[in-house]
């Protein structure tokens, strides 16, 4: 078998770029087998040693956990001393979305954190100044910068201010490739580039200025697809090291060794419980492909932060998978309320900004017809009444109602609350006693959570025949990054020199087979703004390199087909 931690194994990209040897063929899995393929990947982020020529380090490699070591002391001292001090998080897209839901939990807890939003993934300046306004005044500050591919350009901005301000902060990034495989590309108007700022903070790893987190955590199941393991693996080292600061700082002891790797140990145990569940798994996935099939939608119901885990995964739809907002939509039981975002409420912005349960049934419920299907989210602490009374009119809409239910120690699910369901997933986790250890549960649920909604919606939009091999080919080429993802993807399919996939992606989003000298060489941030708005780029950018036609040939030829995995197929077969 290929395996993709051989030197040779597509050597120009980085970890998280590279496709996934044990997915190749998942576009025609079927859901069991899709399961268990995910499971299979998701279970690398718990690898112990590589075995391949590389040699990187994992999630329990000694470095990793001592650097988390490090970092969670000085959490602690932060703690310890919260007036003039303050933690920030930051990250694009689904990293910065996971920090500010561990921000906005953690809060709840500490009352400390400070969260960071989300911003364009291509200005490091934007980065820097943001991080300077929402520090002002603080004499002592942890940044966590999150980039899973050690690629921002907007995290970069923000550990390099960092850098020139030791007086102040504390720089760690978190990320899932070594620092030799970070982005080097220039970043226009700005000098560093990402790899030169990781390896300067590596220089100050030495005298503990500076932290870098970056254990080897495999390709994604979907090539590029950092919403999956390396999101969970950002959850799961976030938490690791907030935890342990905070219950040492209780009990006014330091973070150990041993602290981490059994804090790392039982999220290890999490990914056994959530996958003991695969056939379950399974059965939501072809129910779902099937709506998405159908063209019509997946609904996530959940009550508090498991609301958010649904938010989170349907909103990653739309550029992961190129979807609709309203192919998969998730809400949350008290709105905007329970979300404790600084802007309140934001449903006035439109229909997919309106995420509560009201919004739900007032706007969504109506149009629910027998092919959409709609996926509940609770624990047995949750308002079984509210529960049951929303499962019974959707019920009315749907028999295609299904429930991911988390219980704990000796409860079981009350009998009036399985009968409404289609059927019923039910995680039974040993109880706790005491309060923070509900909390830390609480964490952990959510990660299980997030397991079973990623495998619902790659599981689903594979389903849809979205997905070529383990090729996202229809990717929305919103940011740099995503423009180098497409030219990569151009060159492997049809096997023509970077410099013709380039212009062949330029000539479809820009609409014309005779770009003028101001398109070519405008900044990849222009061309990503462009494309923004354009559809099917890449596979139009496809057949027009391997059909040697124009962009309109290409696209009538490519509105013949209806699924884009049959496209791609007949291109490259014909
Ligand atoms: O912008 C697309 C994207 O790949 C998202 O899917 C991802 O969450 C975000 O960029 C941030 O990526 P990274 O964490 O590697 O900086």
């Amino acid at each position: 078998m290929d395996r993709w931690e051989m030197p040779s194994y597509e050597p120009d990209l980085p970890i998280t770029e590279k496709s996934n040897s044990r997915t190749r063929d998942m576009d025609r899995a079927q859901p069991e087998q899709l399961v268990q393929l995910l499971r299979d990947c998701d279970t690398e982020i718990f690898q112990h040693l590589w075995e391949g020529g590389a040699g990187y380090q994992g999630l329990y490699s000694d470095s990793v956990v001592q650097t988390i070591v490090h970092v969670a002391r000085n959490v602690e001292e932060i703690l310890k001393c919260p007036e003039d001090s303050l933690i920030v998080m930051s990250g694009c897209g689904t990293s910065g979305r996971l920090a500010y839901l561990l921000a906005t939990s953690f809060n709840r807890l500490l009352k400390r954190l400070k969260k960071q939003e989300e911003a364009p993934e291509d200005s490091p300046h934007l980065g820097a100044l943001n991080l300077e306004q929402v520090c002002a005044g603080k004499r002592r500050i942890l940044f966590i910068g999150i980039s899973c591919g050690l690629s921002a350009p907007f995290v970069a901005g923000q550990l390099d201010f960092c850098m020139d301000n030791l007086n102040v902060f504390t720089p760690v990034l978190i990320g899932f490739n070594p620092v030799n495989m970070a982005r080097n590309e220039p970043i226009p108007g700005w000098t560093p580039t990402f790899r030169t700022v990781t390896e300067r903070m590596l220089q100050m790893q030495e005298t503990h200025r500076a932290f870098i987190i970056n254990p080897a955590v495999g390709p994604e199941p979907l090539s590029g697809s950092s919403r999956m393991k390396a999101g969970s693996a950002t959850k799961i080292l976030l938490e690791t090291l907030l935890w342990a600061a905070h219950t040492s700082a209780l009990s006014h002891t330091h973070t150990t060794h041993r602290d981490v790797l059994n804090l790392l140990r039982d999220y290890e145990h999490v990914h056994r419980i959530t996958y003991s569940q695969s056939d379950q798994i399974a059965v939501l996935v072809k129910q779902a492909g099937s709506s998405l099939k159908k063209g019509r939608h997946v609904y996530y119901v959940g009550w508090h932060t498991l609301g958010v885990m649904g938010i989170i995964d349907a909103s990653e739809c739309v550029p992961t998978f190129g979807a609709d907002v309203g192919d998969i939509c998730g809400f949350i039981n008290e709105g905007y309320a329970e979300m404790g975002n600084a802007e309140g409420d934001l449903s006035s912005l439109g229909p997919e900004f309106c995420i509560g349960h009201k919004d739900f049934v007032r706007t969504t419920l109506p149009n629910v017809t027998e092919s959409d299907s709609v996926i509940f989210l609770f624990t047995l602490g949750d308002d079984l009444h509210a529960v049951e009374d929303l499962a019974l009119c959707v019920k009315q809409r749907t028999l295609g109602l299904y429930a991911v239910i988390h219980a704990s120690g000796p409860h079981s699910v009350p009998d009036n609350i399985k009968e409404v369901f289609a059927s019923v997933m039910t995680f039974t986790w040993p109880s706790t006693s005491e309060e923070e250890n509900s909390f830390l549960r609480t964490l952990q649920v959510e990660l299980a959570t997030k397991w079973v909604l990623n495998a619902v919606s790659t599981g689903a939009h594979i389903l849809k025949g979205k997905i070529y091999r383990n090729y996202m080919m229809d990717l929305k080429v919103t940011n740099s990054k995503l423009f180098r993802r497409a030219v990569s993807l151009l060159q492997m399919f049809s096997g023509c020199p970077e410099e013709l996939c380039h212009g062949a992606l330029i000539q479809v989003i820009y609409s014309t087979d005779q770009p003028t000298e101001e398109m070519n060489t405008a900044p990849l941030t222009e061309h990503a703004h462009t494309a923004n708005t354009s559809s099917k780029v890449v596979p139009t950018a496809l057949l027009m390199l391997r059909w040697r036609c124009s962009v309109h040939e290409a696209r009538a030829r490519l509105d013949g087909h209806m699924i884009i995995r049959d496209a791609v197929e007949a291109c490259l077969t014909a």
